[in-house]
């Protein structure tokens, strides 16, 4: 499959791989390390290990949850596509400017925003997500579109060999881009060729690629507030972790 991928890829064009963590009876296997010799066996170069992470998930118990999956950014050739302009990210000091220099006074930071960096937080697609369908591993659009907005220009194909709802092709048909994508599963084709009509009409409800990540300060007192702590002692919380044990190993 990579193979065919990267025979049918433009030069300068750009293969993302998205994978997690396969789980193997409890123990890890970094897929990402597994794949990228094959990757670079056949000439690609990594430009970018992408982290997305999600805050929500399966709660482990006896390992950390998984919060994370990573996106190998690959390209053929060094003279590739990429603007970062369409997916920057507001400025955390946007008011900051040159102090010395020829430059002193003037705003020192891109007024169209900041590099998004290889680390993205946007929620998983769970089951109070607007984009919800029945596959179990959807893929949020707004992750995509950063993908396609930066790493192709309009009228350029995207393709996806794993299509599931067909994600890819609707942020590319968002942005002016063609898309082709291959899926085994007939239920999902049928769920990606509806998703798929009702995005080219501009009707498939979509989560806004720059709305900010759900902040629970915003939703209000009750939900900040334990429900076994009276009111008056909220800082009882806070002194939770300084009341625990220190943490021993088993002999
Ligand atoms: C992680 S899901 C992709 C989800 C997709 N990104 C979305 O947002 O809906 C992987 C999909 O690849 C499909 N698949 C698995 N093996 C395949 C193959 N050999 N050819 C085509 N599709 C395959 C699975 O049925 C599944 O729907």
């Amino acid at each position: 499959m990579i193979t065919e991928c990267v025979r049918v890829l433009a030069d300068g064009g750009s293969i993302c791989w998205q994978v997690g963590n396969f789980v193997d009876n409890g123990a890890i296997i970094p897929i990402d390390s597994l794949l990228y010799p094959i990757f670079a066996d056949l000439g690609l170069k990594m430009r970018n290990r992408i982290v997305w992470h999600f805050e929500h998930g399966l709660h482990c118990s006896r390992r950390l949850s998984g919060r994370y999956e990573t996106i190998m950014w690959f390209t053929k050739g060094d003279d590739y596509v990429f603007d970062v302009d369409p997916i920057r990210v507001p400025q955390k000091y946007p008011g900051k400017k040159y102090f010395k220099g020829p430059k002193a006074g003037q705003y020192s930071c891109n007024p169209l925003g900041k590099n998004p960096g290889d680390v993205w937080t946007i929620p998983n697609v769970k089951s109070n997500h607007v984009e919800k369908t029945g596959h179990p591993c959807q893929f949020p659009v707004e992750l995509i579109e950063r993908l396609v907005l930066s790493l192709t220009r309009e009228g350029d194909w995207v393709l996806d060999p794993f299509l599931g709802t067909g994600t890819s092709i609707i942020a590319a048909l968002r942005h002016q881009r063609r898309g082709i994508g291959a899926e085994v599963l007939k239920k999902y084709v049928e769920i990606a060729k509806s998703r798929i009509d009702l995005a080219a009409h501009d009707e498939l409800p979509v989560r806004p690629m720059h709305r900010p990540v759900f902040d629970p300060k915003d939703a209000g007192k009750n939900l900040l507030t334990a429900p076994w702590l009276s009111e008056s002692q909220p800082i009882e919380q806070a002194l939770l972790l300084e009341k625990r044990t220190p943490y021993r190993t088993r002999k």
